[in-house]
């Protein structure tokens, strides 16, 4: 008897079989001659989570397939894990649309610091993918054997939608299968994002359980996933780890795993304060944006993720982290002009004023919320500072209670369900939604805001 897994396997290998050519013809971007796929007549062997080795006759076996955003729209990152022998660590992703030629890419492998299962991380950039195109690709190990056909689509930059997860900080199939519900209900209403990120706490533990768990939306094949490094994915020794499960672009290894990506009009900037804040790191942190700015200097938004809140209504997050950050990181967030910034960390869902550094902490003062002016369409048009999101979690676990509502907050929520953002942008608006997801899928606004820049 099949697995819904199994079943859904097969599907896929019907439906592509009819979408695309089965033997697609060969352009070799990089590398030797593509290999035929040899995909006539095998029957899918899937596990029981997809953590695990999904196994099909004459098919490599992959496991942790995602994918990650590029450094810029035009190219998608591929990561994935194998128990590869020596002459097996040769990553190639072999890629094709629609009735257009394969183009083969090359990659490298390592071995996981995180010792999952003995396996090997391979990662591969693709490079040169047009707007708004469906795709379909394979996965191969340099010796010969090819992964199933999975498919991905690319958006379009210059207005596209990105979906944003606090915490899924998944540790079982149960919270595993809570945060596939979240992934699956969101593409069901927004199927046309470009991408997810995540605000970090992917996972409870940095180990293999936790991760069968991350991996159970078969969406990541899809789906670009950009990573944030929790507290809860930390590993002592190995500060960036838990990247080693994806792929992040522009991955730094000074400081700690930051990283950046652009895609139309925005940059994103994601730095792991999975090390600490204190004047050092921030010096560091801030070394880093201001190379990636310079990187982009013609980007018009400028969007930060680091785990920990700044500005949350976490019942103790708020009163201990947060003042850190408040005293030690927004004074260089403002010095960047950031135009909004991520959180997660709270369990617990809240949205800044505009804020400034106001020389205290606590924001006991006034002189940190920014006087805001909204247009008729109800989007604040061209606000001074700031604004802070603290998402809660996608998987609906461990809702933390909130404080008091704060002076620098100007929405709070706690609902204690799965949560789910989307954002959608274009060259002069960012329009950001935060919903909660019900047993059945459906997705109810929880709360709204928007900003227009007209210069
Ligand atoms: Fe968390
Ligand atoms: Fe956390």
């Amino acid at each position: 008897m099949k697995t819904a897994q199994q079943k859904i396997s097969l599907l896929l290998i019907i439906t592509l079989l009819g979408l695309f050519p089965v033997f697609p013809s060969a352009k070799v971007g990089v590398g030797d001659a593509v290999a035929e796929p040899a995909l006539q007549t095998q029957t899918a062997q899937g596990a029981d989570m997809p953590g695990d080795a999904v196994i099909a006759d004459s098919h490599l076996a992959v496991s942790y397939l995602t994918l990650a955003p590029g450094s810029n729209e035009q190219r998608l990152n591929f990561s994935w894990h194998t128990k590869a022998k020596a002459e097996e660590r040769k990553p190639l992703v072999r890629i094709w649309k629609q009735g257009g030629e394969a183009m083969e890419f090359a990659g490298e492998s390592s071995e996981n610091p995180l010792r999952i299962s003995g396996m090997y991380y391979h990662r591969v950039t693709v490079t040169g993918l047009e707007a708004d195109t469906s795709y379909a690709y394979q996965l191969g190990n340099g010796n010969g054997e090819w992964s199933l056909v999975y498919t991905t689509k690319t958006g379009n930059p210059s207005s596209f939608s990105f979906l944003v997860c606090g915490d899924p900080q998944v540790i079982d199939s149960v919270s595993g299968a809570a945060w596939a519900a979240t992934v699956t209900a969101a593409l069901a209403r927004f199927p046309d994002v470009s991408f997810m990120m995540g605000t970090g706490d992917q996972v409870e533990n940095p180990e293999k359980k936790c991760f069968d768990a991350f991996f159970m939306p078969e969406e990541l094949s899809a789906l670009p996933f950009a990573t944030c490094v929790g507290n809860h994915e930390y590993a002592p020794g190995s500060y960036h780890a838990a990247h080693y499960m994806f792929n992040p672009p522009n991955w730094q290894t000074k400081p700690a795993a930051d990283y950046w990506y652009r895609y139309g009009d925005a940059l994103f900037m994601v730095t792991n304060c999975s090390t600490g804040m204190n004047t050092r790191a921030v010096r560091a942190h801030g070394a880093f944006i201001e190379q990636a700015i310079a990187q982009n200097p013609d980007a018009k938004w400028r969007i930060l993720t680091f785990h920990y809140d700044v500005y949350g209504q976490g019942q103790s997050h708020s009163r201990r982290s947060g003042k850190d950050y408040r005293n030690l990181y927004v004074p260089i967030i403002d010095q960047y002009g950031i135009d909004a910034v991520f959180n997660g960390h709270d369990h617990s869902y809240s949205r800044s004023k505009q804020m400034m550094f106001s020389g205290n902490p606590n924001n006991s003062g006034s002189v940190g919320m920014q006087e805001t002016v909204f247009d008729a369409d109800g989007m604040a048009l061209n606000p001074t500072g700031t604004v802070y999101f603290t998402l809660n979690s996608a998987s609906g676990r461990k809702p933390y209670g909130l404080a008091p509502l704060k002076e620098y907050t100007a929405f709070m929520n706690q609902n204690r369900q799965k949560n789910i953002t989307v954002v959608h942008m274009t060259a002069d608006t960012f329009r950001c939604v935060t919903y909660e997801v019900s047993v059945d899928g459906e997705l109810t606004e929880i709360d709204s805001y928007g900003i227009r820049k007209t210069r």
